[in-house]
């Protein structure tokens, strides 16, 4: 599949026949683009880098070696998901990389919203040159770039302006030349899905909301402290416990936490507790270029306010977001 562009007559895949289809015609055209030579892939544990890692996994086996890059901005349990996954249960050659010093070093004091993107995207490409260069043998990188990707790259080409810098892994250093092996570049979102689950990968890792390459990075605002990353986390794993219990978790396209970096006065145990405000997001979009807000029930968000406030450190108080985009981005930053 060389050709960037999807041509007229590729029928759109919703069903494991047609996915299966796809999975067989991409395992014999990676056989043969690869040989018995090796591809080196991100894995972020996003969708995209997850299903091309299942299908290069059943295309070539050991010959693909994954990179996870922990940059200490991931939310709670999905480095841990991803070495299960790939690292155990796949039993797939995978490189763990715990960067989170790295990173935190470098972003302490950093308050700019694209400053901060781009050293956490430049650290990114560091790292993974890094431990291109340790491995021998390898002339693929492999990329779970998808066909919105090339249409929006159409779409810049032509002068249109970003709102944001987004990254993944292009701008790799001279040295490293690969040729890329993308299998689901003609794809959309919905089909890599179908492509995902038709590769057996477990549903909740499919279906899993978007989240950006910044991570954490972009929702812990201003300058990133490690008690109030320690603190989104937390709280924006209890947001989406409560979400799956209750059903919104399949209904909602993104919901997370945002923690601003102030504090304001509160009480806990009849004493003065300056704590900072727990933000929650909870939005609906098609094409993530507008987008609207979801009605959490009020029984949910009580319970979602209750847990955050007592059980997370340095939180004391909840605010649910209403702003729809525009005017507001579905980040804060
Ligand atoms: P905004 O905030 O621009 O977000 O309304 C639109 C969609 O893009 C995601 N987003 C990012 N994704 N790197 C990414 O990979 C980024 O720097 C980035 N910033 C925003 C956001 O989560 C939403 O889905």
């Amino acid at each position: 599949m060389n050709s960037n562009v999807r041509p007229d007559s590729m029928e759109r895949i919703t069903n494991f026949e047609l996915a299966n289809k796809f999975i067989d015609e991409q395992v014999a055209a990676v056989r043969e683009q690869v040989g018995d030579k090796k591809v080196l892939l991100a894995l972020s544990g996003g969708v995209d880098s997850s299903v091309v890692a299942a299908l290069l996994i059943k295309a070539i086996g050991k010959q693909l070696v994954c990179v996870h890059v922990n940059h200490g901005l991931m939310r709670k349990g999905e480095s841990e998901a991803v070495i299960e996954m790939f690292g155990k249960a796949l039993e797939a050659n995978l490189i763990y990389i715990d960067a989170t010093d790295r990173y935190l070093n470098l972003l302490a004091g950093v308050s700019d919203p694209e400053t901060k993107r781009k050293i956490i995207g430049k650290e990114f490409i560091e790292i993974f040159a890094e431990e291109a260069r340790k491995l021998e043998g390898i002339e693929f990188l492999g990329q779970g770039t998808i066909y919105p990707d090339i249409l929006e790259s159409v779409k810049q080409a032509e002068g249109k302006k970003a709102v944001k810098s987004h990254h993944n892994v292009g701008g790799l250093p001279e040295d490293l030349k690969f040729e890329l092996c993308e299998p689901v570049k003609l794809l959309f979102k919905d089909e890599v899905r179908v492509v995902g689950e038709a590769l057996g990968l477990p549903h909740e890792m499919v279906y899993r909301q978007p989240f950006p390459g910044p991570g954490l990075g972009v929702r812990c605002l201003g300058a990133i402290t490690r008690d109030r990353l320690h603190a989104l986390r937390e709280a924006d794993a209890i947001l989406r416990e409560e979400f799956a219990n209750c059903g919104l978790a399949e209904k909602v396209w993104q919901y997370f936490v945002v923690i601003p970096d102030i504090k304001s006065v509160g009480v806990k145990d009849e004493s003065r507790y300056e704590g900072w405000p727990a933000i929650i997001r909870a939005v609906n979009t098609k094409d993530a270029m507008t987008a609207t807000i979801e009605e959490i029930p009020y029984a949910v968000l009580h319970k979602i306010v209750n847990r955050i406030t007592t059980e997370v450190p340095g939180i004391n108080r909840v605010l649910y977001d209403l702003s729809p985009k525009p005017t507001g981005t579905i980040e804060w930053e």
